[in-house]
């Protein structure tokens, strides 16, 4: 079980790319339906966290517990499935798939998770009405502007249900206003849902959305004093 009540929580997390370390004994916990930013200098170690916290990489040393699983315990395939059931991306250029129309994209996680088209496709159109992007339903990524394909990203990573957010700089293309459209839209899709978010960010403005702030310096993670 992970402590106190958290829903992801890694200890000792080391890994190094060659002789220098990216983490170096880094600490994280998260509790559901909170959001955490994480901040730090370019080069700091928070996308190779993220990517740890999620189960893409393996950290050298440390643990990572997802409730009652041990990602660092399990199979390739364990970890993708888990990836796949629970989990939600948001990364800096929304990869979305080119050759798929916006609701397509959406509809995508769960038509892979097993669910008949017809159902996944009127899910996936739910989604982008929240999230204000329903007239670009049609057209595909790369008709659509930057603000309309990030937004269509979050709807992509919301339709799921994941019980966490990984948001890599996920405003990171987009103007301000845009940014903080995708932000607020984001934050409050999953305070309804209670997901945790884990949101890695260079921009304070970005992180004022979230309960609760930490920095990534030298591998190491620290509590940052909060904004609001
Ligand atoms: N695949 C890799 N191969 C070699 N070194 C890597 C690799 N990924 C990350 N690193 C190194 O690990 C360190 C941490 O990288 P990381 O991507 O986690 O930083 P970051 O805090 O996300 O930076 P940024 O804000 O620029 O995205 C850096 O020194 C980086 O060069
Ligand atoms: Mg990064």
């Amino acid at each position: 079980m992970t402590p106190s009540g958290s829903l992801l929580h890694a200890g000792g997390l080391y890994k190094a790319y060659g002789a220098t370390p990216a983490l170096d004994g880094a600490e994280f916990s998260i509790h559901p339906g909170e959001v955490v930013a994480v901040l730090g200098p370019s080069g700091s170690g928070k996308s190779t966290l993220l990517h740890c916290l999620a189960g893409i990489i393996q950290p050298d040393r440390g643990t990572v517990r997802y409730g009652d699983h041990d990602l660092t315990a399990m199979t390739d395939a364990e970890r993708s499935a888990l990836r796949r059931g629970d989990f939600g991306f948001v990364f800096q250029f929304g990869q979305l798939v080119p050759e798929l129309t916006c609701l397509e994209n959406v509809a995508l996680p769960m038509r892979l998770a097993g669910t008949a088209r017809k159902a996944a496709e009127a899910h996936a159109r739910e989604w982008l009405e929240r999230l204000e992007v329903d007239p670009v339903a049609g057209r595909r990524p790369g008709e659509v502007s930057g603000g309309q394909g990030q937004r269509v990203a979050v709807a992509r990573a919301l339709a799921t249900r994941p019980r966490v957010i990984f948001a890599d700089e996920p405003t990171g293309a987009l103007d301000s206003l845009n940014g903080e459209r995708v932000m607020g839209l984001l934050t409050e899709a999953a305070r309804a849902t209670r997901a945790a978010v884990v949101l890695v960010t260079h921009e304070t403005r970005v992180a004022a959305y979230s309960d609760r702030e930490v920095v990534v310096r030298d591998g190491k993670v620290r509590e940052a004093v909060t904004t609001g």
